[in-house]
């Protein structure tokens, strides 16, 4: 409706006013540049992304947007989860109201038209949380957004594929390294929704998440999320870094022709299946073997009957000692005779 339209630009012309306000706060921050400095980045690539910072101070964006007692302006900023409204209740309307990012490194996440709907705020020294998001807002929500997306479009183009990382940071590093056509999913789990808007842009991805064992769960789920959106004509990778690493320490130790390197030899998507459905010694007994296709059978049906389902699911079958037809029969993808 008309009014919901209208309270959402009014909350696009906020978030945006507010990416330039931390923007040209990072020019006055020596110790924001200094951090960004000290993490590789130059001057070029944070423009690129619109790096910004939010000063320390409680009311910070009243520069921009007038008082925080004016309750027309605060409900919008608190709509945009740029202001933060205190649960006590008191008289001081003012000071029950304060900005959500305060001395933080900020990343804009914008949408694919390339407006601001959303932050990321890391903190400059050690403390919690490290990183700080908005909250979900009429605009913002995180299984529908890639951090990136909008900055990559180009290059995803251009290079014919998306490379899907975990974290901000990784993003900039990499399109500073060379690899501009890396986005992120914010910390949370790879959904269909993102699988979707990545397929929208090429047909290739490879999936590079940390090297821990979140970062390997963080695949599974990536892998979960893609099956059902397979074709033939495309073509799904999985990088695993040393546990210790994450793209952007990954490229900064080793240098970019080793990530290119690593990139050319991520895992299939088939080989990655097979990891995941077995362990090697779940092979070597009947319970192990069985073990393997009970994993293997959501994973089957969440599949389109395309050409590579009918391939994993006979290699899967070869390897447990059981014919193609056992397994299609056990997932109950046998297709019943007609009467
Ligand atoms: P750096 O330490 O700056 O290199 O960050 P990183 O991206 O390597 O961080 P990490 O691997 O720990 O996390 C990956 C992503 O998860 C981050 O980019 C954030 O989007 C998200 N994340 C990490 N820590 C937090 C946190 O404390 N709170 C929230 N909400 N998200 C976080
Ligand atoms: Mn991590
Ligand atoms: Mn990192
Ligand atoms: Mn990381
Ligand atoms: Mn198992």
């Amino acid at each position: 409706d008309v009014a919901r339209l209208q309270q959402t630009m009014a909350l696009s012309e906020v978030m945006s006013s507010a990416a330039d306000w931390y923007r040209q706060q990072l020019k006055q921050a020596p110790r924001a540049v200094e951090y960004l400095k000290g993490r590789g980045l130059t001057g070029e690539i944070a423009k690129r992304y619109s790096l910004g910072y939010a000063p320390d101070g409680w009311q910070g964006l009243e520069a921009v947007f007038g008082t925080y007692a004016n309750d027309e302006i605060a409900k919008t900023l608190l709509e945009g989860g740029l202001l933060i409204q205190s649960e006590q209740t008191d008289n001081q309307q003012t000071a029950r109201r304060y900005d959500r990012f305060r001395d933080r490194i900020m990343f804009p996440i914008r949408n694919p038209k390339g407006q601001v709907i959303g932050f990321g705020g890391r903190i400059l020294d050690q403390g919690e949380p490290k990183y700080l998001n908005s909250p979900e807002t009429p605009l913002f929500s995180k299984g529908n957004t890639l951090y990136g997306l909008f900055e990559a479009r180009q290059a995803i183009r251009a290079q014919e594929y998306v490379l899907v990382c975990e974290g901000y940071m990784d993003v900039v590093a990499l399109a500073q390294l060379g690899f501009p056509n890396a986005v992120a999913t914010l910390g949370t789990a790879c959904t269909a929704n993102h699988v979707r808007m990545l397929l929208r842009q090429t047909d290739r991805i490879v999936f590079s998440f940390d090297g821990d064992a979140a970062g390997q769960r963080a695949a599974q789920r990536a892998l979960e999320a893609c099956l059902p959106l397979m074709s033939d004509d495309k073509e799904i990778r999985f990088l695993f870094l040393p546990t210790e690493h994450d793209p952007d320490s990954y490229v900064r130790a080793y240098g970019a022709p080793a990530f290119e390197k690593v990139i050319k030899e991520a895992m299939s998507l088939s080989s990655f299946f097979f990891k995941i459905v077995s362990q090697e010694h779940e092979l070597t007994t009947p319970e192990g073997r069985a073990h393997t296709h009970h994993a293997a059978k959501p994973l089957l049906l969440s599949m389109p009957p395309i050409a590579l389902r009918t391939q994993i699911l006979r290699e899967v079958a070869i390897r447990t000692n059981s014919t193609p037809a056992e397994l299609e029969s056990f997932c109950g993808l046998t297709v019943a005779p007609a009467p």
